[in-house]
């Protein structure tokens, strides 16, 4: 939510900082803006009416625009065409919005500025209205409706008269602890080209370390093309860096460290290669997710998590699951509970993050709570860790992220190794976290002694001959995207699916809601005939999610049933089923086959076909499929 990056170096911070504002845009693309410090660039007074022109201030250097982008590079070009130096300098910074506080318009486009200063910022400050009126109350007139803005006028105050006066550093420390809430905030002043104080209090930034040349980001993604050396910050710590390094310290200025590590992907992982869209790129990684995320976890015929701060006896000692999540990853837990019930016999519950700490759970030491999030910084999945903590529970993280917050302030955690997602609708990160989950499953079940040890093995064989079944599923593109061109204008779509194809269901209509913009719903297929059967009439589509005719087949003949039920009353239904089903196939009036797994697995292949279908009819719709309307890949603020 709001990508962030920074620049101090050697070469032109503009072309630097754009570049990483187009591997952040999936963080937030409401505006975007940049500001160059100059050294020692003449003056040009400031610029800024209403946004919509470059502004100057002193030699800091700011354009900012609303909307993609595109709109903030196109205004670039115009803006250096008839004056090339005017973003002369080589330090600078960068954001991508997400708008939490003003509607999104130029002026309320970051960076914020004042008398020399420049401010960017990624969360909310909850304290912004108390200091807003104390500053205006001071005489300081207000340019923008964000709460931002209070970050900067302290600043600016501070450094004018207050007591750290002419003391850039000390005036953004002074400033900084007057802010509550939750933040990353980058500074750079007009005398101080080569510095940028930055600090982070819940959400994210790390500090990428180059040859003569320092960079900030939400995430490494900004700086992959140029280091792969990293450092992350930890939870209320402030970064100082010039070209020759950086330094960190906690709020009052005292010395801290942080945490040094290599990132082990490279910048092609973070580009389209050859597809129209990242999302499509990610669908087909997904085989190689899967295998990758397995990978490692089963050693010496035992499972084993990543970072492990609990013991076998701490395991063992849980009679109670809960999985928090929001959006595709609590779907994922929905999956998961299905088969930590049926492995473990511990009752497992299944929380909306966003939920979970409101309504008092009850948690004690032998309580396990279970956090699975992409990011790692989701700002409801956080918060719900930290409340469990605060409760005395275990908590273990699954995350796509190393070293992110939500990892860093867990017992345990078991990384999905997907990749960096960039499609802002998950596909590969929530296929990693169905493999993910079963191994915290069958790792439960080997510490309880629920499930022996060749038990465990043969669940684990299972898994690792899923990643070629999820490659035959991605054969069946080109058929979904035709069906998916078909069904285009319709104005509705239900899905419906029994046990664990029922939060496929639900993910299949997520999918189609967030990409396409169009009404889409999933049923618990035996809830149907209690309300929402009302929904039928002729001709509506149905996606109906087929459990296995082999597995549990009270499920498959029940599913076949709530089939016949929907097209007696005029559905059009459309069923994902295994290969030679042919109960299922002959109520099909459009059939996509997957190939037989096992049940509990079965979310793996039959989610496939469904986030191509949303991908594809948000295509045809003419929409953004990277990049749908309103939301943020990573969303930290609850
Ligand atoms: C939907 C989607 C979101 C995320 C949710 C949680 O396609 O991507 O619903 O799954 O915002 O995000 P993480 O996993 O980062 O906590």
């Amino acid at each position: 939510m709001c990508g962030i990056v920074g620049y101090v170096g050697h070469r032109p911070a503009l072309g630097v900082v754009v570049e990483a504002l187009r591997r952040m845009e999936y963080r937030g693309y409401d505006s975007a803006g940049v500001a160059v410090v100059g050294a020692g660039s003449a003056a040009s007074g400031p610029d800024e009416s209403a946004g919509q022109r470059a502004a100057e201030s002193g030699t800091v250097t700011a354009l900012k625009r609303a909307g993609k982008l595109v709109n903030l590079t196109e205004a670039l070009a115009e803006a250096t065409a008839t004056a090339p130096d005017r973003f002369a300098g080589t330090t600078g910074m960068g954001h991508t919005r997400w708008a939490t506080h003003g509607r999104p318009t130029d002026r309320n486009a970051h960076p914020h500025t004042a008398a020399g200063f420049a401010v960017v910022h990624n969360g909310i400050l909850e304290n912004y209205a108390a200091l807003r009126a104390e500053l205006e109350a001071d005489g300081v007139e207000f340019a923008s409706d964000t709460d931002t803005e209070v970050a900067v006028q302290l600043v600016a105050r501070e450094y004018a008269a207050g007591p750290t006066a002419g003391d850039f550093v000390a005036s953004a420390y002074a400033a900084l602890r007057r802010l509550d809430g939750a933040f990353t905030l980058l500074f750079c002043h007009v005398d101080h080209p080569g510095t940028i104080v930055a600090a982070r209090r819940s959400t994210p930034l790390v500090v990428g370390v180059g040859d003569g040349e320092m960079f900030l980001g939400s995430d490494v993604a900004a700086f992959i093309e140029h280091t792969r050396d990293a450092v992350e910050l930890g939870q209320d710590q402030v970064v100082t860096i010039t070209c020759d390094g950086y330094t960190i310290t906690d709020f009052a200025g005292t010395q801290q460290d942080g945490t040094p590590f290599r990132i082990d992907w490279d910048l092609e992982a973070a580009e389209k290669g050859g597809h129209d869209y990242f999302m499509l790129k990610e669908i087909e990684e997904q085989p190689t997710a899967v295998e990758n995320t397995l990978r490692g976890h089963f050693e010496k015929g035992r499972i084993v998590l990543d970072e492990q701060r609990l013991t076998d006896q701490d395991l063992r000692d849980i009679d109670k699951v809960f999985i928090v999540a929001c959006g595709s990853a609590y779907h994922s837990g929905l999956v998961a509970k299905y088969a930590i019930e049926h492995w473990t016999r511990l009752p497992c519950e299944v929380e909306l993050a966003s939920e979970f700490r409101y309504r008092d759970p009850v948690l004690d030491r032998s309580t396990l709570v279970v956090a699975i999030s992409q990011s790692g910084e989701t700002a409801d999945t956080l918060e719900a860790v930290r409340h469990a903590r605060e409760q005395k529970a275990r908590v273990l993280a699954v995350c796509n992220t190393n070293g992110a917050q939500i990892p860093r302030e867990s017992d345990a955690v078991l990384y999905t190794r997907a990749g960096p997602e960039i499609g802002v609708a998950s596909t590969k990160a929530f296929l990693a976290q169905v493999t993910a989950n079963y191994l915290v499953g069958l790792a439960l079940a080997q510490a309880r002694g629920t499930k022996y040890p060749d038990e465990v093995a043969r669940e684990y064989r299972e898994l690792e001959a899923m990643p070629p079944l999820v490659q035959q599923v991605l054969g069946t593109e080109k058929q979904v995207r035709e069906l998916a061109r078909e069904l285009a204008s319709e104005s509705t779509v239900l899905f419906l699916g029994r046990h664990v194809g029922y939060p496929v269901a639900l993910e299949g209509a997520l999918k189609l809601k967030e990409l396409a913009y169009m009404h889409a719903e999933g049923f618990a297929a035996g809830e149907l005939k209690h309300g929402p059967i009302a929904l039928i009439e002729d001709g509506l589509p149905v996606i109906v999610v087929m459990p296995s005719p082999r597995g549990r087949a009270v499920l498959h003949s029940k599913l076949v049933s709530n089939i016949r039920e929907i097209q007696a009353r005029g559905a059009r239904t459309i069923v994902i089923a295994e290969k030679d089903d042919d109960a299922a196939a002959a109520h099909a009036d459009h059939l996509i086959e997957i190939p037989a797994a096992p049940t509990l697995l079965q979310p793996l292949l039959a989610t496939v076909p469904l986030q191509i279908f949303a991908a594809e009819v948000a295509q045809a719709r003419g929409y953004d499929v990277d990049k749908p309307r309103n939301l943020a890949k990573s969303v930290t603020v609850e």
